[in-house]
């Protein structure tokens, strides 16, 4: 394809400003964005439509509209449009700080929604209805498909059920990702059939996004980067709950529980998940193979090395540093890796016939093994689950982490009574911290309680939670999940009075 990313004549025709385009949004809509953890959103429309929803505040009137995203985007996106007060609501991640305030301050909805579930309850119309997809690509053929971007996203459904569709072009975005994706649709039930996905490497769909053209009303060229942050180097904690997975795996594959080069990853992002990756790059296992929702700075890094042969997801996210290098070598990887949409990605179907190992990060667990992946003290929304559930629940192997203690020692991760819960007992297999790991798989609640509390809680905090442990043993009216009601979330509380567990 020619530098000329354009090259559909109708399409052609359709060219315009970002303003323009943004001003073919109506107030109250519902508006469907390409985009995934900093990666293919759209980034010039959301700027633009924010500048007019703070015209629309200066002239004392509103202009809201509600954002359906992948997940999470960047600041020209969801920082711009929270900054202005302009979203209504968010769906069905986030992870911007001005976004979660609004969300905290009680001044914009936010569902938080498994990412595998959002294109099915679109489609079947329970989230409204949709207005307008602005979706980013990397170019147009001349027949009108699309190259997908850096994500993929719910761009298939978005530009299926949208009534119109705006597309940014970004000729920053490398032409080598063509080819790069696998764009497969799943049938609504009861017309479902299985998905023909065998292994990580399949390719099912076709690497074009389509769309009808009459309902584009606007193209819009771009040529920005994708943003994400960079991470910090792992910390000491990090590396020693990556040492403790590590030390697990070694152990499971003699105890002939998993094959030599393990089945594939899943991994959330972050520093400890970082940590992991580069533990295994390092390590001793070979062939490995990722079937994942975001392709991380340590996937490349094995993809390099050789340790990872194939890795598919639904998007980058990369640091600027590993960004840039992707970017000037970007053909190298085409081989090794496919990008899928994320009902593909994040298939329960899939992730449980491919028996994948999932390793995520978590706010906190409680004795019992019950996780809280979202909610700071019960009622803050810090992100949203994501994947993890889609993850957690049909993982062969389900893994949680996370340092044992949060703000400087003053709140233990491991505590009597989660104060919300995303994943249940039921879901969650191996917890670990710092201090250690639990293998939960087959224990009864109280058998849980002790492992987990000997093997993972804080030295600071262990003492009281074995006494919680037994007075609750001897006091509650149940002994089968023992539990002192008046006392389980007291910890929480104290924190919010007093500034420590
Ligand atoms: N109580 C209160 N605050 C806590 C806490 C706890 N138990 N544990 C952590 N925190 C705070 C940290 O102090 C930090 O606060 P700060 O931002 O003010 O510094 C913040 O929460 C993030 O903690 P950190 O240790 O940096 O976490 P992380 O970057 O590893 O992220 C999650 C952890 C849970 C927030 C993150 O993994 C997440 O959003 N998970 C849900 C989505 C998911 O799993 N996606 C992957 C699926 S594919």
């Amino acid at each position: 394809m020619s530098e000329d990313r354009i090259l559909n004549p109708q399409l052609k025709n359709k060219i315009m400003s970002a303003e323009e385009a943004a001003a073919l949004i109506p107030a109250g809509a519902n508006v469907g964005v390409s985009g995934f953890t900093g990666a293919g959103y759209p980034k010039l429309v959301p700027v633009a439509l924010a500048k007019r929803s703070m015209d629309a505040r200066l002239q004392g009137k509103k202009l809201k509209v509600s954002i359906w995203a992948g997940a999470s985007t960047a600041p020209e996106l969801d920082g711009a449009l929270a900054m202005v007060d302009g979203m209504e609501k968010r769906l069905p991640y986030q992870s911007d700080p001005i976004c979660r305030r609004r969300i905290n301050d009680g001044d914009m909805e936010y569902t938080d929604i498994h990412l595998s579930h959002v294109a099915q309850l679109a489609a079947f119309g329970f989230l409204g209805k949709l207005d307008t997809a602005i979706i980013e690509v990397a170019g147009i053929t001349e027949d009108g498909r699309l190259i997908p971007s850096s994500s993929v996203g719910n761009n298939k459904t978005w530009l299926e059920i949208a009534d119109k569709v705006i597309l940014e072009v970004n000729s920053w975005q490398n032409l080598a990702l063509e080819g790069m994706h696998d764009i497969y649709g799943v049938a609504l039930p009861p017309q479902r059939q299985p998905i023909p996905l065998t292994s990580p490497g399949d390719r099912i769909g076709e690497p074009y996004l389509r769309v009808d053209p009459d309902k584009v009303v606007a193209v819009v060229k771009t040529h920005s980067p994708d943003r994400n942050s960079a991470f910090s180097p792992p910390d000491a904690a990090s590396r020693q709950i990556a040492g403790h997975i590590l030390e697990f795996f070694t152990h499971e594959v003699k105890a002939g529980r998993l094959p030599p080069n393990l089945p594939p990853l899943q991994s959330g992002v972050g520093n400890i998940a970082n940590a992991v990756l580069s533990g295994l790059n390092e390590g001793t296992f070979e062939n490995l193979t990722s079937y994942t929702e975001v392709l991380q700075d340590g996937m490349l890094d094995m993809i390099k090395s050789g340790k990872l042969t194939c890795a598919s997801a639904t998007a980058f996210s990369l640091s600027p540093d590993a960004l840039a290098e992707l970017n000037t070598d970007l053909a190298r990887y085409s081989r090794n890796i496919i990008l899928r949409p994320q009902e593909i990605s994040n298939h329960p179907e899939i992730i449980r016939r491919l028996g994948v190992i999932a390793m995520n990060g978590m706010i906190e667990a409680d004795i019992y093994g019950n996780v809280n992946s979202t909610h700071i003290m019960g009622t803050k929304m810090m992100n949203g689950l994501g994947g993890s559930g889609d993850f957690a629940r049909n993982a062969y192997l389900s893994i949680f982490m996370t340092p044992s203690e949060a703000k400087g020692g003053e709140i233990s991760c491991i505590v009597p009574m989660v104060s919300h819960v995303d994943h249940t007992e039921h879901d969650v297999q191996v917890l670990v911290t710092e201090q250690g790991l639990a293998d939960l798989r087959g224990l009864s609640p109280k058998q849980r309680a002790k492992v987990v509390i000997e093997n993972c809680a804080h030295p600071n905090f262990k003492p009281a939670l074995r006494d919680y442990y037994k007075r609750a043993f001897e006091r509650a009216a149940g002994k089968h999940t023992p539990h002192l009601l008046d006392e389980a979330l007291s910890w929480h509380q104290r924190y919010l009075d007093k500034g420590r567990m």
